[in-house]
């Protein structure tokens, strides 16, 4: 497996890769840890790896790129992979980039007349020539509104603003991240995820409950994350049993939308009979008692199992490539 990584994400890839590692260990198979440092640079074991294109790598048989956020979930390190050619979990260079980048995957939904919050875009260039435009064009979303730099995770950077003299610091927050923001209208209700596993044909677990431990911002933000009873997670959601059944089906389609592989969490608003994508997460966080594996597990498939199919699932994936011609 490959864990650490460039992104505010280090610390929860260690965690989901150590997990990970003892859970193939369990399974019999023999993992090689990687870690990826804050540099960028991949070690085993202190020794620094150097790769070569075509030659696959370390003799594995399948890597796991348990990496989330920029640099590791964005389609960067799978490319990588793809030119080593060895088989990884999880979705590929285009999959893995598009939803990476919020604003992308919002246009493709749109385009699919898929049901999500109205959202803007603005780039950080728009501040200084056109200012009045973005923040009329913004405005028409009306308050309260989430803005968001494009391209990060686990909530870094998200503000939500209540009043319209909150807009330009939040706007001016998101773009210390990223060059393009994506503004939402606040959607109400509850928020659900769901688990999909799969190639073809993905099947989606039940969905699940976030629930928020009265952190002080009222939203699902960093600390609500990853703190100590910032969360809980409730399965199933407490939601009729069609409403489940209508978020099983968009998890599946907005996975086969976006041409996911492997494996993905997608996350919803469910405001009473009405349900709304948020966001497809390609690498979600992959500890044991993560959302992503209590879901499977509240579903009948357990960690161990989890990760025997997701390696089948990747050399799989990689055999059906490699049979195209090019
Ligand atoms: N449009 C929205 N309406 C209501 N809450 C939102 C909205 N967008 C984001 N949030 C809150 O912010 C959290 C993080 O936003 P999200 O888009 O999922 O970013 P990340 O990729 O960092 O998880 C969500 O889980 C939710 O609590
Ligand atoms: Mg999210």
């Amino acid at each position: 497996m490959l864990g650490g990584g460039q992104s505010s994400e280090h610390e929860v890839s260690l965690a989901s890769a150590a997990s990970i590692r003892d859970g193939l260990q369990a399974a019999g198979h023999e993992p090689v840890a990687i870690e990826v440092g804050r540099d960028g640079v991949w070690r085993l074991d202190g020794r620094e790896l150097a790769l070569v294109p075509g030659r696959g790598f370390e003799n594995v048989d399948v890597v796991f790129p348990a990496l989330h956020g920029p640099f590791g979930e964005d389609g960067t390190v799978q490319g990588l992979l793809e030119c080593l050619d060895v088989p990884y979990v999880g979705a590929g260079v285009l999959a893995s980039a598009l939803c990476m980048d919020k604003v992308t995957f919002k246009e493709l939904m749109s385009h699919a007349d898929m049901p999500q919050v109205d959202y803007q875009a603005a780039r950080v260039e728009e501040l200084s020539s056109g200012r009045q435009a973005v923040l009329a064009r913004v405005g028409r979303l009306g308050l309260p509104v989430f803005v968001k730099p494009a391209r990060l995770g686990s909530s870094v950077g998200i503000a939500r603003v209540n009043e319209q003299a909150e807009l330009l610091p939040a706007l001016e927050g998101a773009f210390a991240h990223d060059p393009l923001a994506l503004v939402e209208a606040a959607a109400s209700g509850l928020e659900v995820e769901c688990s999909v596993i799969g190639n073809g044909d993905p099947i989606a677990s039940q969905p699940g409950e976030i629930l928020l431990g009265g952190g002080e911002s009222g939203w699902y933000d960093y600390e609500a994350k990853y703190s100590p009873g910032g969360m809980r997670l409730i399965v199933p959601a407490r939601v009729r049993s069609h409403v489940s059944e209508r978020i099983r089906e968009l998890a599946i389609a907005t996975y086969k939308l976006v041409g996911c592989s492997g494996l993905a969490r997608v996350d919803f608003f469910v405001e009473g009979e009405r349900v709304l994508v948020n966001e497809l997460n390609t690498m979600p966080g992959f500890t044991s008692t993560s959302v992503f594996a209590s879901l499977f597990d509240a579903s009948g498939l357990r960690y161990t199992e989890l990760l025997e199919r997701l390696l089948e699932l990747a050399v799989e994936r990689h055999e059906t490539e490699r049979r195209f011609r090019h």
